[in-house]
């Protein structure tokens, strides 16, 4: 029973996890790690020069959640926070439990778990370092479309927990959460979803939930890398971390609805049965901006989604790593759903802020979408070897 009491120290954590671990081993009728092909047992390497969870091939099920540092938080504090957020998410998205783990058995899933952690504008201040942070590390611009709430939005320290298991990510989180306890609070928790492991054939670009093919346009991987990571211009303590950019957007479903197919594809400028833009017949043709049809009119509205999100210059791309919600409902509606929309790049004010302000001008979709949250963090650089995110020089 003092086994299951203490929760938090390492050394009896580690001793209920020994026990733990004898039980399971006395049930052989109870495996405890899935079969070899499961997604189940699936893992994204932890180590490298980024960190996994931007590039890596979006899984089943995310949390976000947002923590705000407590006062009197200093460099040497936050740097142990993230030393230990380190090793959990280690031996977690290897498929091992966290030192201390109160539920050891849940950690033998890691269903291709990723835990991705970065610093909000805030942090830097709370630990007395406003020097440190870059130019870039702000909180966005106020936008003409916002109906921004505070429970959605800022943040000293994310953690964006990703897996092909939902429980998987629900007991990662959790174990961050413990070890964060002493540093800090809940600021928010963003729950997201997009199609089960396995549902569609790899590659294959999602829907959202107004039925578009969403993530059609990115960045190439490695011949548009400079675009996501941040290199040599940037700060030596962030090269090969990025700029993420959270954004919560309500999608008004019911009057949706009311649209025809053409009017929708009208609005995104993009065909719904494939995603192919109106001036194509498949996903991956380049939307032609320019085309006019034999009315004399643009066959893509300039309007239109794609028409004013597609970048003036290569330097404004990003990556865009989207999740759904879909929640309960307030009295009286019949859904409260959208978009948990995470986009990645090198540099937040070079590249979201002119697409997000052209968008805010014009848009056909604003009719049906509304900013409700807003963060932006600075995604801090892979962890090689043995290093942990903690050991970053911005405390030198
Ligand atoms: C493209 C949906 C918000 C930037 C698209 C496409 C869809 C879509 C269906 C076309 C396929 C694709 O390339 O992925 C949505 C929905 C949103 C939303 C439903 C909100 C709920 C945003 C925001 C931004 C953005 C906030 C950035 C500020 C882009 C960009 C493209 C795009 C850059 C590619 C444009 C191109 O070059 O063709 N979006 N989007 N979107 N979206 Fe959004």
């Amino acid at each position: 029973r003092r086994g299951f009491l203490v929760g938090g120290g390492a050394v009896a954590g580690g001793a209920t996890v020994a026990l733990a671990g004898a039980a399971l081993g006395a049930d052989p009728g109870r495996p405890a790690t899935p079969p070899e092909d499961a997604v189940g047992r699936a893992t994204v390497p932890f180590r490298g020069l980024h960190q996994a969870g931007v590039r890596t091939p979006p899984q089943a099920a995310a949390t976000l959640v947002a923590v705000d540092l407590a006062e009197g938080t200093g460099p040497a504090d936050l740097a142990r926070l993230l030393r230990v957020w380190t090793e959990d998410a280690e031996r977690l998205t290897a498929g091992a439990p966290a030192l201390g783990d109160t539920e050891p058995e849940l950690a033998a899933v890691p269903a291709n778990l990723t835990v991705t952690v970065g610093l909000g504008p805030g942090a830097f201040d709370r630990i007395g370092m406003a020097g440190r942070r870059p130019d870039w590390l702000a909180p966005l611009p106020a936008f003409g479309i916002d109906r921004l709430e505070q429970r959605w939005s800022g943040g000293d320290l994310v953690a964006q927990v990703c897996a092909d298991d939902a429980l998987t990510v629900a007991h990662a989180v959790r174990t961050l959460l413990k070890q964060a306890r002493p540093f800090g609070s809940l600021r928010w928790v963003q729950h997201g979803f997009r199609n089960s492991a396995g549902s569609l054939p790899g590659g294959f670009t999602q829907r959202n939930l107004m039925g578009q093919v969403d993530g059609t346009v990115q960045p190439v991987d490695g011949a548009e890398d400079d675009l996501v990571w941040i290199g040599d211009d940037g700060p030596g303590w962030l090269r090969g971390g990025t700029g993420m950019v959270v954004r919560r957007i309500a999608m008004h479903l019911d009057t949706w609805d009311e649209l025809d197919r053409p009017a929708k594809e009208r609005v995104i400028g993009r065909r719904l049965a494939t995603g192919a833009p109106l001036t194509g017949s498949e996903e991956q043709h380049p939307a032609d901006l320019t085309a006019v049809g034999p009315d004399g009119l643009p066959v893509i509205d300039p309007a239109s989604h794609i028409g004013r999100a597609a970048p003036l210059d290569r330097r404004e791309r990003m990556l865009r790593r989207p999740y759904h919600y879909d929640v309960p409902p307030p009295p009286g509606q019949l859904s409260d759903s959208g978009q948990v929309f995470i986009s990645f790049q090198a540099d937040v004010r070079t590249q979201f802020v002119p697409v997000q302000q052209r968008l805010a001008e014009v848009d056909l979709l604003n009719r049906w979408t509304t900013p409700i949250g807003s963060a932006v963090f600075a995604v801090l650089p892979g962890s090689l070897r043995e290093s942990t995110w903690g050991r970053c020089s911005w405390r030198a």
